[in-house]
């Protein structure tokens, strides 16, 4: 079919229109999904600190392109590789397909943190298994699958509010338990999750070759700790796996000058 240019020109104008109304579209559509807003610290703690606002909204497809961008600027920062999995962006495309289950934090500077949400069903690696949750139990788990946080904007709880975030909405979604894995050299991250109430439960080789504690919350009924503490240096891997086998959990960390401990108790229901 030949098109004159003037009618050319005309479908080119009609098509920006629409493209600028779509996009006015989607922004209105972001501003509504608005969970949470407010002021953080930037380079927090150095020369260059400032204050910045953030906002915080669940992520579609559309930011796919910036989370792959964030997470490759997260592995350069990295101290130690093994404890932070990477996933390729076809992983995370299915991870779009249940809503809310990813969830962004944005500043001028674009996308600076997120979190992840994944739910494995009764087939997938599931890991109710991994801490003998009833079978009957395993359709009702989701996983904390993975979380970061752009190195200028550590310092400021973005995990612990995001996984706050996740954890009340998995609650809503009608699920009851939350597991997630970390890696015990990883404390930054294992005192966030401990702060969102979740246990150690586990500790084992995943995917492998990687250890890591498999920590859980049961949503309906948390589990309740008491009255007997045993702290155990965090280092101490054998000391701690013997403490889970013989049924103690662990349930809050103490950094220490030269290294850090995980207090380890049993469920109270257990205990009396
Ligand atoms: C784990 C992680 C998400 C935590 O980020 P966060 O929410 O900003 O952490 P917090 O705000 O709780 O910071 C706790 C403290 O540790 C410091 N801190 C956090 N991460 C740090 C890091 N990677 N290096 C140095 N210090 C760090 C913070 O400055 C803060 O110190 P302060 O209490 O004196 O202010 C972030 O470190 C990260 O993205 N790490 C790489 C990816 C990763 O390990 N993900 C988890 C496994 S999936």
């Amino acid at each position: 079919m030949l098109i004159t240019a003037q009618k050319a020109r005309d479908l080119s104008i009609q098509l920006t229109k629409s493209q600028v109304l779509l996009n006015y579209v989607k922004e209105v559509e972001q501003v509504s999904s608005v969970i949470e807003a407010g002021r953080i610290r930037k380079n927090k703690g150095s020369i260059l600190q400032e204050d910045v606002c953030y906002e915080m909204r669940f992520m579609d497809e559309d930011d796919l392109k910036d989370m792959m961008a964030l997470e490759e600027i997260i592995v350069q920062n990295l101290s130690d590789k093994e404890i932070f999995r990477t996933h390729a962006s076809d992983y995370f495309k299915d991870h779009f397909k249940v809503e809310n289950s990813v969830i962004g934090i944005f500043s001028d500077d674009g996308l600076i943190a997120y979190n992840v949400l994944y739910f494995p069903g009764v087939e997938g690696d599931n890991f109710g298994t991994d801490i003998d949750l009833p079978s009957d139990e395993l359709d009702k788990v989701v996983h904390l699958e993975t979380v970061a946080v752009h190195p200028a904007f550590r310092g400021n709880s973005l995990q612990r509010k995001m996984e706050g975030v996740h954890l009340r909405t998995i609650q809503e979604m009608g699920y009851n338990h939350v597991c997630c894995m970390v890696s015990p050299k990883n404390r930054s991250s294992l005192q966030n999750i401990f702060s969102n109430g979740l246990i150690i439960k586990a500790l084992k080789i995943k995917f492998g070759w990687r250890l890591r504690y498999i920590m859980h919350k049961n949503l309906l009924h948390p589990s309740a700790i008491g009255p007997e503490e045993i702290r155990i240096n965090g280092f101490n891997i054998e000391g701690q796996v013997d403490l889970l086998q013989k049924g103690f959990l662990g349930f809050q960390m103490t950094e220490l000058a030269d290294g850090f401990e995980i207090s380890y108790g049993k469920d109270y229901a257990v205990t009396t």
